[in-house]
């Protein structure tokens, strides 16, 4: 789909980090961004940064009322044509570190909000009846073993739920872009803190000092984004030295297939119900654009 000044999009946790870079790749094209966050000074401060058509909306993820509003109020204002799921926190802690009470509000914010974002806004979306997109923010440490297994659950489940979500919406027009960030300049690290935990350091992993010493820039993932959503990818993998890391984790799988001829009519069912175009239609348009 086209980005210029006729669009619209939310992005949630707009005013910092990641979301403050795509933010901002909008407003660059002329688009009116609605940027959705915890704090009104914080995103006052930043829809004053970003200039352009810029509004704010003060909406905690997890709560499901506060959608519901925010979406009334984005329709008595003509709607929105993308919403950027990437509000987000980032408690790095192994499992067995892990309080119950920290795992159910890790998943309620990385996991569940993103649902709540999907629907709440998407069926006002199908309704327009207009070109729509749909971005969530995982990480790379739901595709491959990263620090904190907690956290991998969330993004990994995002990355699920977006993928059956582009099938469940292929026939429509609303596409979906699952943005896998490595390594990015952000508040992430001095964000919000678990029940339980009363300090930044997280216990377990690896040291922040080392892991933020060259990230990338929120600037450069923004224009990864817009990219994609022209192109109608389904994926944006932000750094190209996750290429051969992927391809070891992909090659893992693939090995772990056994290589004895299945029963036709098993095989049968198993394509039926999997073999879906997403990836192929990717593919071609990626090859397109390049
Ligand atoms: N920075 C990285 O290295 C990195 C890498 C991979 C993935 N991510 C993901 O990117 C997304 C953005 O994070 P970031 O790195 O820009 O961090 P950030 O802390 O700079 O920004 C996160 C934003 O989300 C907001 N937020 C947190 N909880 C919220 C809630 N319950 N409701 C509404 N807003 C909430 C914060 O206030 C903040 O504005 C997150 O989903 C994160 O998991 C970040």
């Amino acid at each position: 789909m086209k980005i210029g000044p006729e669009t619209t999009a939310l992005v949630t946790g707009g005013d910092s980090g990641i979301g403050f870079g795509i933010a901002q790749a909008f407003v660059q094209r002329g688009a009116r961004v609605v940027i959705a966050g915890l704090s009104e000074e914080a995103l006052a401060e930043a829809a004053n940064q970003l200039g352009g058509r810029v509004s704010t909306a003060v909406l905690d993820i997890r709560d499901r009322e506060g959608w519901a509003q925010l979406a009334e109020r984005l329709w008595a204002d003509g709607g929105i044509d993308v919403l950027v799921n990437n509000a987000g926190v980032g408690y790095l802690t192994p499992a067995l570190e892990t309080s119950f009470e920290q795992w159910d509000w890790l998943i309620d914010i990385d996991l569940t909000g993103t649902f709540n974002g999907v629907r709440s806004i998407v069926p006002r979306m199908l309704r327009t009846g207009s070109p729509g997109r749909i971005v969530s923010t995982a990480s790379i440490g739901g595709l491959l073993a990263a620090p904190g297994s907690v956290y991998a659950a969330a993004k990994a489940g995002v990355i699920g739920f977006m993928e059956a979500l582009q099938t469940e919406l292929w026939d429509t027009q609303i596409g979906v872009t699952i943005l896998v960030p490595g390594i990015v300049r952000s508040n992430i690290a001095n964000g919000l803190l678990p029940p339980g935990e009363s300090q930044g350091v997280q216990p377990g992993g690896a040291g922040l000092d080392v892991l933020y010493q060259e990230p990338m820039e929120p600037k450069e993932v923004g224009e990864r984004v817009i990219r994609a959503i022209q192109n109608d990818a389904l994926y944006v993998v932000t750094h190209a030295e996750h290429g051969p890391l992927l391809q070891r984790r992909f090659d893992a799988i693939r090995r772990a297939v056994p290589l004895e001829t299945p029963p036709e009519a098993r095989a049968a069912v198993e394509r039926m119900v999997l073999e879906h175009p997403i990836y192929d239609a990717v593919r071609a348009r990626i090859e397109e654009g390049e």
